[in-house]
């Protein structure tokens, strides 16, 4: 049975345990997708879970769709970018900076440039966006012409050199949750008839295009890739097939010898079993809404290699600590998840400060 606490080589790094931080977008960048003021003390914070993997983060302006997410495509990204990651390597930590272009799900009400979402298809997704103004619908997104396709793969191609310059270890592409790649994997959000529509094979090629970019360009060691099969976030149906979808991928996946995997796990328990006995390398399982007492299960059951938490880390910057003592945390504040400043964000407690004012 794997402990917890065993130590994990992932890729070039060596890794104290088994936790990791879950990417959190936090929306407090500045205007221009710089990495605000105190992104690198959050994160310095949270060194000692070992792999951070940073909130969702645009490969291009296209790829906003929130607003006040940071980018990594300018030369003041990349110097917002390096304080983070000087901070985190002083504290022993590592960071994967996570690729997310949000495709349909944006608002141009949340981007400078104003212009309509992208997607596969001209297919609104059904949701309420957060905007500035308030919540409103999502609109119908602008399809992405065949020809458009290679320059959105050589953006996560540039971001992902970009974040290597900032020092990051690694780069994480965002297949999941609703964003722009599992909108190619979804036939609900992808009716389209040229090769990146259809078939299987069809509609997982965008996201393996963009691995193979971003592998060619930095290397597959410091290459992960998140996924979320099943999940029905931003108005995601993948269907009866999406069992055959995944195992096809995940075979496809595995030739490129990445450092990670990392799926965000919903329910379906048999097809995360498939995928274990699947993947050749590391496999990171963050089960959504676990129990504290479950933390630690699916990595001594060898079900997963790792187990990132998203909320617990978030509220808790000794979250490592506290489960080592069995200490009580903080509980997360979802009025401040997103936006603002210090509130929420960098003053949540350490446990002796806790202790200190009990
Ligand atoms: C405030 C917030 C922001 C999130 N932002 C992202 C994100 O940028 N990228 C991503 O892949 N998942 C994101 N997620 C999902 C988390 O990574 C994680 O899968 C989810 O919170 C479930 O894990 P938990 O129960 O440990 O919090 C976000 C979740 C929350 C609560």
């Amino acid at each position: 049975m794997t402990n917890i606490w065993e130590p994990i080589r992932i890729g070039r790094m060596n890794l104290p345990h088994r936790f990791a931080m879950a990417p959190l977008t936090r929306s407090r960048a500045q205007a221009d997708g710089t990495p605000g003021e105190l992104a690198a003390e959050y994160y310095g914070q949270r060194a000692s879970l070992g792999l951070l993997i940073s909130e969702g983060t645009q490969p291009s302006a296209d790829g906003q769709g929130y607003p006040n997410t940071p980018g990594i495509y300018t030369d003041d990204h990349v110097r917002g970018w390096q304080r983070v990651t000087s901070a985190v390597h002083a504290r022993g930590g590592h960071l994967f900076i996570q690729l997310m272009h949000a495709g349909r799900m944006g608002h141009p009400d949340n981007t400078a440039h104003g212009r309509a979402p992208v997607a596969p298809s001209a297919i609104a997704p059904g949701e309420k966006m957060f905007t500035l103004g308030g919540l409103k619908d999502a609109p119908v997104p602008r399809p992405l012409a065949t020809e458009e396709v290679p320059a959105t793969i050589a953006d996560y191609r540039h971001a992902a050199a970009r974040s290597i310059e900032a020092g990051a270890d690694g780069v994480e592409i965002h297949g999941a949750n609703g964003y722009l790649i599992q909108q190619f994997f979804s036939p609900n959000a992808n009716t389209r008839t040229d090769s990146y529509g259809g078939s299987i094979e069809n509609r997982a090629r965008f996201g393996l295009e963009v691995v193979a970019a971003v592998v060619d360009e930095v290397g597959a060691d410091r290459t992960g890739i998140r996924l979320s099969p099943g999940s029905r976030l931003g108005g995601i149906a993948e269907g009866e097939g999406h069992e055959a979808f995944y195992l096809h991928l995940v075979k496809e996946l595995a030739r490129f010898d990445l450092a990670y995997l990392h799926v965000a796990h919903g329910g379906n328990e048999e097809l995360l079993r498939r995928i274990r006995e699947l993947w050749p390398k590391a496999l990171l399982v963050n089960r959504v809404n676990r129990p504290l007492e479950a933390a630690t299960a699916d990595v001594e059951a060898g079900l997963a290699d790792v187990a990132p938490v998203g909320r617990w880390a978030l509220s808790n910057p000794d979250f490592i600590e506290r489960f080592r003592r069995g200490a009580a945390l903080n509980p997360p504040d979802p009025q401040t998840f997103y936006g603002s400043g210090a509130a929420g964000y960098t003053d949540y407690p350490h446990l002796e400060a806790s202790a200190a004012s009990a």
